[in-house]
């Protein structure tokens, strides 16, 4: 099976976790598209979703489903994204897709977060993929100069010759060289850097079920 086959089954099998009437808290990236296409050919189920990215956004209405302002919704049950890399304990890299902030935003709110990724997305520890850290441009280099006291060695994420701007209109450093022992504790360390806006490590509120796509078919872990 491709990579591409092996998040759309992963993607297809998330639809068990929609519940009826409800709005859906939905990804970003190309295994969160997986979804949305499933997700449409079950549009008339749910009353709609919250997206996590613009590019979300855009694609869910491509599908004909309404997207809802998160100010406007209390609650969600069921929130479905990727990940860049997941332990088996549920604690997650997010952001290679940038858009880190509201990702964290809408899992925050929801009360079931269901990982899709394929299998190459295990791992024991994370911090091989590089850490992303959406920040507020002018602390750039204040906080790369923290996350190298950290043993990381940080990179200013650039399209071309630019620094990439996210949804929320800030930049995105990437760290590589961490091998990440406690998640928990590096996400509350980083968190506190002013001018951080948000850490790519989803580890104080990780996924509660993980749908891996492995060669012999969808694996479900629980946390
Ligand atoms: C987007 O910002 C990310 O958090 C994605 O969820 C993550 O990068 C996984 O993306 P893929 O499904 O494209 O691997």
């Amino acid at each position: 099976m491709t990579q591409d086959e092996l998040k759309q089954a992963v993607a297809r099998a998330a639809i068990d976790y929609v519940v009826d009437g409800e709005i859906i808290g939905v990804g970003t990236g190309s295994t969160a598209n997986f979804f949305i296409d499933e997700l449409g050919k079950i549009k008339e189920r749910i009353k709609g979703a919250v997206a996590s990215s613009e590019a979300t956004a855009e694609r869910l209405r491509g599908h004909g489903i309404p997207v809802f302002d998160l100010n406007d919704v209390e609650r969600i049950s069921v929130y479905v994204d990727g990940a860049d890399e997941i332990t088996a304990s549920g604690a997650m890299i997010k952001g290679g897709g940038a858009a880190l902030t509201r990702e964290k935003i809408v899992a925050s709110v929801s009360d079931k977060f269901v990982c899709i990724a394929d299998g190459s997305k295990l791992v024991q520890v994370l911090g091989k993929f590089p850490l992303p850290v959406e920040v507020v441009p002018m602390a750039g280099q204040a906080i790369m100069r923290q996350l190298v006291a950290l043993g990381g060695q940080p990179k200013l994420r650039v399209k071309g010759t630019e620094p990439v701007v996210t949804d929320n209109g800030a930049h995105i450093i990437d760290v590589a060289g961490l091998a990440i022992a406690d998640p928990v504790a590096l996400e509350s360390q980083i968190n506190q850097m002013p001018g951080v806006i948000t850490v790519g490590l989803f580890a104080q509120r990780g996924a509660n079920v993980c749908l891996l796509g492995t060669a012999d078919g969808v694996k479900k872990l629980t946390f």
